[in-house]
């Protein structure tokens, strides 16, 4: 059972709808829907933004189309490389639109520093980062992250997506696992 391996809640189902709430105000203030633009077009990375990505997408009072991209980062399983290989590129064109990247945590930023490359040399007219979650050692890559939800501490979290060995992603918080998980 999930309870025996939860060491703490980080954050609740309810601060995770409260907060998604508050993006979705800020997405749609900063992207008002007047009926001569295009759709904003949110590109969700699988599968840790999935839950992020369709919760979001719900609360935006402005319309929205749904992409997603897979990714997947070589070298070991524990520390990011920046060596990024596509698994699922877009299914669309993305040139002359707004586009907002949305993640569910940002770690090393690796990941992200990489994707917004990429999808900027697709040129978009506009490309922003929309993420759940952002540890510390993010900060400290220069990526511009538009709408954070939470700064939380270097632990290591599961939950709402987030997975540990695939596990733990259908959880509907955040939490950290007990380490009796990592060395079983
Ligand atoms: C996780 C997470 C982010 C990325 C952040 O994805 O969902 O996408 O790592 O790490 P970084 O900032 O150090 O690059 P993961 O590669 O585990 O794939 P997943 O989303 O399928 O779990
Ligand atoms: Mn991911
Ligand atoms: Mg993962």
């Amino acid at each position: 059972m999930y309870q025996d391996d939860v060491a703490s809640v980080l954050v609740t189902e309810q601060q995770i709808s409260d907060k998604i709430a508050e993006l979705a105000k800020q997405i749609a203030a900063d992207h008002p829907s007047d009926g001569t633009k295009a759709d904003l077009v949110l590109v969700g990375v699988l599968k840790g933004a999935v839950m992020f990505m369709t919760d979001l997408a719900r609360a935006l009072p402005v319309p929205v189309q749904l992409e997603f991209m897979a990714v997947t980062s070589y070298g070991s399983a524990t520390s990011s490389s920046g060596v990024v290989r596509i698994l699922k590129d877009l299914d669309r064109d993305i040139a002359g639109r707004d586009v907002l990247i949305v993640e569910d945590i940002i770690d090393s930023g690796l990941t992200l520093s990489w994707l917004l490359k990429n999808l900027a040399s697709r040129q978009p007219a506009s490309l922003e980062v929309c993420t759940l979650l952002r540890k510390p050692d993010a900060v400290k890559v220069d990526v511009p992250v538009r709408y954070v939800g939470f700064d939380i501490p270097n632990e290591f979290v599961v939950g709402y997506g987030l997975d540990y060995a695939e596990r733990y992603r259908d959880l509907p918080y955040i939490g950290t696992l007990d380490p009796r998980v990592y060395s079983s």
